[in-house]
């Protein structure tokens, strides 16, 4: 419908395609990677129109495409944001045009739940929680000090804010749990890498490494690996997502344990495009459904894990 030129822009009927402007965090991770895979394969398989925008990691390139896609008059936006925080004035222009706005992947901040129409995607605080209940079962009765570093996701993210909060929430149930350093890792091997390398100089004493996502503990692996410990052994590490690379270093236990995080929302947001299109009503948080995976488990689900 969008690109008609026309005022119906959004009305539907005929055999015009719907159109969904989506604008992308990035490629920061092998999880984004999948994601937008997911996306852009659903959109085909949907009949849907994509116009599809790399944000490269920017909020304002972010904010730039949603305005594009609202002088475009597309259908539908969907976009996974950058950052939390921001978002009230654009969300406002597109609610304004008429225009819906699914949240996928990562929240917003906007008390003006308004502003958009639905958010699909994983419930952060969780993932955190588990990746945090696995580390308490891991040293029950065991009572010595557990020196803790931990790889934040991208400053200001929705899953770094969550994704931190949950695992501290556990943890502080035991003051033998000590987070002695924590930094971003932005979500990528290369700052995962960087950072760990640091950490490694200016703690020689490190029990245990939590990473935000799966990209900042392979890059952590690397550097853990030429500082001659040994990843999984001398310094256990629990991730968050389950992406192909991450699970296969969980089955050669140099992780220990991973929180799953999916990527594959493509087909849902299709569908609730086209619902919210057609006027239907739709819920207004939509959850992923996620698990966790051991060592053991990791190997079991490989050979048919898709991404
Ligand atoms: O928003 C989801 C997170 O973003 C993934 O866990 C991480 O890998 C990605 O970059």
């Amino acid at each position: 419908l969008a690109g008609c030129g026309g005022d119906d822009a959004g009305s539907g009927g005929g055999d015009d395609k719907l159109v969904m402007g989506f604008a992308q965090v990035g490629a920061e991770s092998g999880w984004r990677t999948a994601n937008t895979k997911s996306i852009q394969d659903s959109a085909a398989k949907a009949g849907i129109e994509l116009k599809f925008f790399d944000a490269q990691g920017k909020q304002e390139n972010q904010i730039k495409a949603i305005r594009n896609f609202i002088t475009q008059r597309v259908d539908v936006i969907a976009f996974s944001p950058v950052v939390e925080s921001g978002w009230g004035p654009v969300l406002k222009e597109a609610k304004d045009a008429n225009i819906p706005v699914i949240l996928t992947d990562r929240a917003v901040d906007t008390p003006d739940t308004t502003l958009y129409k639905t958010f699909i995607g994983s419930d952060f605080v969780l993932e955190g929680k588990k990746a945090g209940e696995w580390l308490v079962k891991e040293y029950e009765g065991k009572p010595d000090t557990v020196n803790i570093v931990e790889l934040q996701g991208t400053p200001g993210a929705a899953p770094a804010n969550d994704r931190k909060e949950g695992f501290g929430d556990v943890i502080k149930a035991d003051p033998k749990f000590k987070v002695i350093a924590s930094q971003t890792g932005q979500f990528t091997r290369t700052d995962g890498k960087e950072v760990m390398e640091a950490f490694l100089k200016a703690h020689p004493d490190i029990d245990v490494l939590y990473a935000h996502n799966d990209d900042m503990g392979l890059g952590a692996i690397e550097a853990i690996e030429a500082a001659g410990k040994k990843p999984g052994t001398d310094i256990k590490i629990i991730t968050v997502d389950a992406v192909k690379d991450g699970m296969t270093a969980l089955s050669q236990g140099k992780i220990n344990f991973i929180v799953e995080c999916s990527p594959l929302l493509g087909p849902q947001l299709m569908d609730l495009a086209k619902k919210v299109h057609a006027g239907e009503t739709i819920e207004t948080r939509v959850l992923t459904e996620e698990t966790t995976f051991n060592q053991e488990q990791a190997t079991a689900a490989l050979p048919t894990r898709q991404y």
